[in-house]
């Protein structure tokens, strides 16, 4: 059914104006000052937008939906996600692909493809994790970069289990580099954070809040180094993902004046929550143990700063969201068992708006392009998304900024049992979400099709 968007105020990465936006079929087809809706088809959707922003549809660039991980599996599926990203106002997800050591590459890319087909609503792509890279799989990642995902992923942590030796990771880099792909990473040295996490288990030091002692920020800064160093000799482009501290930051940045190629995303908890989340008592600090580890305080203003000054790419979620009961609290007996992650891909947007723009850290331009646009164009889908241009795709957002409420667990589509942020004020929700031109949710309600997410082909473009 054709859509009009009338009367609202479109916000993009650069721009700010009025304007009246209709969508003839999944794109966008005219932008004008005023569209008069008499003119149009029969059956148009119309939607009044006075008094609100439209938005390109949110991208998060970072999330784990199907992920085997830490003795258990992320609770929630295409269909649950999906809910509750479009509840929040995303509309595209990059998911990273996680397969186990003896996996082969190629199984794992169909198996990933498999769990989105039927079940997706957003559309949605992939980063490919290369988690050992012997002669035989080189193939397989070329097939796949040809299959349309055009990154990979690699973790400089979670020793035995998924981090790669450096001699697979430079070779990883190498072929990165040959095929023109961006190399996302977890940057976090492993081996210090074995020793560390022994050496505090061996003290009987086994609550989740010495799961952030186990991981400090100089663990993250020497990843983010170590990373930028095989880029440098090789050339290869990077994506530190979830960038939690001063440190890190700071090892990312100096590494872009030497002259790599270094983008830096970082996540919505770290902007948001601190340190002490994971001290709190009866063992509900682990519902804030995720890796990177919360951060402390003084680390927020940092990257709130690094994503005002555009130092930071994107804000993404990491979500990777695993239940109170059941999962987290197989850690009881030792946090290096606490399943790591905090759920948020449906806050993200809501906290950056609260916290972001209503509290005068960040411009609208900056949160369009840092939730939105930077992800387009750094994965190869800008301009058909994170764009609002006639040609992209019609995935929009109305958003009412003067809407308050509160974050509950009864108010999200996630599959777990909390909300990290319940209680908290929230300003600003989506009234209307739209997936190349079709609704598919109304204030915070998916109203869309489950099945109807479109998988991404994407072209190298590094
Ligand atoms: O705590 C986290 N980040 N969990 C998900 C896995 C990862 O490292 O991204
Ligand atoms: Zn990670
Ligand atoms: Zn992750």
């Amino acid at each position: 059914m054709p859509l009009l968007i009338q009367n609202g105020r479109v916000i993009t990465a650069t721009d700010d104006y009025q304007a009246d936006i209709y969508c003839a079929g999944e794109t966008i087809t005219r932008i004008e000052p005023s569209i008069d809706a008499k003119s149009l088809p029969p059956g148009t959707e119309v939607v009044d937008a006075t008094g609100q922003f439209v938005f390109p549809g949110f991208i998060d660039p970072h999330v784990h939906i199907y992920l085997p991980f830490m003795g258990t599996f992320a609770a929630d599926d295409y269909a649950s996600a999906s809910r509750a990203a479009l509840a929040g106002g995303t509309t595209t997800l990059i998911e990273m692909i996680c397969p186990g050591p003896a996996d082969q590459p190629w199984d794992a890319f169909e198996l990933w493809r498999s769990k989105a087909q039927g079940l997706a609503a957003v559309d949605y792509t992939f980063h490919m994790s290369v988690v050992r890279f012997e002669p035989g799989v080189r193939d397989q990642f070329r097939k796949i970069v040809g299959a349309g995902v055009a990154s990979f992923k690699v973790f400089l942590a979670y020793k035995g289990a998924l981090n790669l030796t450096d001699e697979d990771l430079f070779a990883t880099m190498k072929l990165a580099r040959e095929l023109g792909v961006i190399v996302t990473a977890h940057c976090e040295n492993a081996d210090a954070i074995d020793a560390l996490q022994k050496a505090l288990l061996a003290a009987g030091n086994t609550g989740p809040e010495w799961h952030g002692p186990s991981r400090p920020p100089a663990v993250e800064a020497d990843g983010v180094h170590h990373l930028c160093t095989f880029a440098e000799l090789l050339g290869t482009h990077v994506y530190t993902v979830h960038t939690s501290c001063d440190e890190a930051v700071r090892a990312a940045l100096a590494a872009r004046y030497r002259g790599v190629n270094v983008w830096i995303e970082s996540v919505i908890p770290h902007f948001v929550l601190d340190e002490t989340c994971a001290e709190r008592p009866n063992f509900e600090g682990a519902k804030y143990v995720m890796s990177p580890p919360l951060r402390a305080k003084r680390n927020q203003e940092v990257l709130w700063n690094g994503v005002k000054s555009r130092a930071i790419s994107t804000i993404a979620t990491d979500h990777a969201p695993f239940s109170f009961r059941g999962q987290k609290d197989m850690g009881k007996d030792g946090f290096t068992r606490i399943p790591n992650g905090i759920p948020s891909i449906q806050e993200r947007v809501d906290l950056v708006h609260t916290h972001g723009v209503a509290a005068e850290r960040v411009t609208l331009n900056t949160m369009v392009d840092a939730c939105s646009t930077q992800a387009a164009r750094l994965f190869g889908l800008y301009p058909r998304k994170g764009a609002i241009q006639v040609g992209s795709d019609a995935d929009l957002v109305v958003y009412d900024p003067a809407f308050r409420s509160t974050f509950t667990k009864a108010g999200s589509h996630s599959n777990v049992d909390y909300n990290a942020y319940e209680g908290w004020d929230r300003v600003g929700r989506a009234r209307v979400v739209t997936v190349r031109g079709a609704i598919q949710a109304r204030d915070g309600k998916f109203v869309g099709t489950i099945g109807r997410g479109r998988f991404l082909e994407r072209e190298p473009t590094h």
